[in-house]
């Protein structure tokens, strides 16, 4: 997708989304992927020092668990991840992956972007897309060339922009049941498991990223991601919504009903019996969450126990 006239006009307004080609307005509309334009590639935002810098800080606060990377595919320690930088410094960076979460509570100008992009979304929706969000996960990629993403969904209402190098983002639709079922659903908010790729489901919409173009991924799409041949660094604005929590929650009790072997009504089904299986779950739930686990997955934890509890009693 070419600069033209109006996105070096928006990208002057402060924008972050500056265009989206006219195909792709109808999909936005309908809750499909779409690509956009971002005016953030021209910003040298984010350089491999830079990430560097960010992992040194993460390490000096202690703050470990922001921090996950890959050396020849092996995990390695977060405290040794400035090896990852270093060997994509250097020519030996085969497979070496960097995941760098909470960027925006760590790096103002990070968080300033966030803001202006949900002032974009609201103003391309036309709807006050702020109130929608209980808390933005803003994630860091860096990885080698023709590293592959595999197959999985996200909770978070997802917008990659690709800052440098080349990608190829394959996105398949999340409403459909070849795609994703009801029982992958559950399991992935119940267990956390990875969400299996069917044989029939397609190759899915590619999207090919250059800098400066983004893709949209609607709540749980399934996807997996093809570098290109260079060194990528993205940026992913995720947004935590409060009715992705919400549907989150219902998941989660669904799952465990049906380990009882029970049939539990759908969400969506009968409005008493999700705020029954919501109410149950925000009690368990952390009163302040301020991690991705913790806001979408501690009321699980506290109702898994009992159930974990009797497993390794009566052996199940
Ligand atoms: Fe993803």
């Amino acid at each position: 997708m070419a600069h033209n006239t109006a996105e070096a006009r928006s990208s002057a307004n402060g924008k972050i989304i500056v265009s989206i080609a006219s195909a792709q307005l109808p999909r936005m509309r309908s809750v499909n992927s779409f690509g956009f334009r971002h005016s953030l590639a021209a910003r040298q935002l984010i350089t491999l020092d830079g990430v560097e810098e960010l992992i040194r800080h993460y390490q000096s606060q202690k703050r470990y668990n922001l921090i996950y990377s890959l050396i020849n595919s092996k995990e390695i320690a977060p405290q040794d991840a400035l090896d990852a930088v270093a060997a994509l410094k250097s020519s030996e960076y085969t497979n070496t992956w960097i995941r760098l979460t909470q960027v925006d509570d760590a790096l103002p100008e990070i968080r300033d972007v966030t803001k202006s992009f949900i002032q974009d979304l609201s103003d391309l929706y036309g709807r006050n897309i702020e109130a929608e969000v209980f808390k933005p996960f803003v994630t860091l990629f860096v990885s080698s060339p023709n590293e592959i993403t595999p197959y999985h969904f996200d909770h978070t209402w997802n917008f990659l922009l690709q800052l440098k190098g080349t990608k190829t983002v394959y996105l398949f639709d999340q409403n459909d049941p070849q795609v994703l079922c009801q029982t992958d659903l559950e399991n992935w908010y119940g267990r956390h498991c990875p969400v299996p790729k069917r044989e029939n489901c397609g190759d899915g919409m590619p999207y090919f990223l250059h800098p400066g173009d983004g893709v949209h991924h609607p709540v749980n799409a399934p996807h997996w991601v093809q570098n290109g041949p260079e060194i990528s660094i993205s940026l992913s604005i995720g947004l935590c919504l409060h009715e992705s929590n919400r549907r989150a929650k219902i998941h989660q009790v669904n799952y465990i009903l049906r380990k009882f072997g029970l049939n539990p009504s759908l969400p969506s089904a009968s409005s008493r019996s999700d705020r029954l299986k919501v109410s149950l779950l925000d009690l368990l739930s952390d009163r302040q969450p301020d991690t991705f686990h913790s806001a979408v997955f501690s009321g699980r934890d506290r109702m898994m126990l009992p159930y974990r509890a009797a497993r390794k009693v009566f052996r199940f």
